[in-house]
């Protein structure tokens, strides 16, 4: 087994706030390294969907933890993006939804469970090299990562972003709505007591208010070639 990645040589982590553009930044990163790409916002979306699902009470973290321990999930690579299939049944689409968005932080905020989901990150991230991106993921995860990205952008550049990728799956936008929506979730990953979102003190910071993804991409393959 190469433990190496785990300690950190081979890891990219990237966090930052919602609408930063992580996912399709770290997703490009790893094609050009040649790394494994995961994706950990799925997995918390997976536990809400999950939850949901089976109507498990979203105010009982105990029975959260238990669901997310049977959880049984698969996250797998295709040229059309992660596909997320949770207990035999494909989610891509479903964890992506408003009514899920809206409910994760029921869950994100549970110890129990995010030492099971680190658990199954820190699982991944030891197979093979990895770019992971989340909240978490320099702080807690993989804090001896060699590699630290956190990204950043503006308020109104994250809600247009986001705006253009509901939009994009047919979702109808309120981009008033969309920007208040965002700066709560802000304001709930930074404030929970549990691995709030912050900056690694070792972390790059990357603003990508203006940047285009093309130049984002450049920038973290040359930081990640730079600090492997
Ligand atoms: O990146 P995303 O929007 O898909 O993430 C969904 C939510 O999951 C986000 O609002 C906060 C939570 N999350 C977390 O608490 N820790 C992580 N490492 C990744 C996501």
């Amino acid at each position: 087994m190469n433990t190496n990645s785990h300690d950190g040589d081979q890891i990219v982590a990237i966090d930052g706030p919602a609408g930063a553009g992580k996912s399709s930044v770290s997703r490009r990163v790893a094609t050009a390294l040649g790394f494994a790409f995961l994706d950990t916002g799925a997995m918390y979306r997976a536990a809400t969907w999950r939850a949901l699902r089976n109507g498990v009470a979203l105010d009982a973290p105990e029975a959260l933890t238990d669901s997310t321990r049977a959880m049984c999930l698969e996250l797998t690579e295709t040229d059309d993006g992660l596909r997320v299939v949770v207990d035999g049944e494909d989610v891509t689409d479903a964890i992506r939804t408003p009514e899920v968005t809206r409910a994760i932080y029921r869950l994100d905020q549970i110890p129990g469970v995010r030492r099971r989901l680190v658990e199954l990150q820190r699982e991944f991230g030891c197979r093979r090299p990895t770019v992971a991106e989340g909240r978490d993921i320099g702080t807690v995860v993989f804090p001896n990562a060699r590699c630290k990205v956190y990204l950043d952008a503006s308020l109104a550049c994250r809600a247009g972003r986001r705006a253009r990728e509901l939009e994009a799956r047919g979702i109808p936008v309120d981009l008033d709505a969309l920007m208040e929506e965002i700066r709560d979730r802000d304001e709930k990953s930074m404030t929970r007591a549990d691995s709030p979102l912050r900056r690694a003190d070792d972390a790059a910071l990357v603003d990508t208010t203006g940047m285009s993804l093309e130049e984002v991409v450049t920038r973290l393959v040359a930081l990640a070639r730079e600090r492997l």
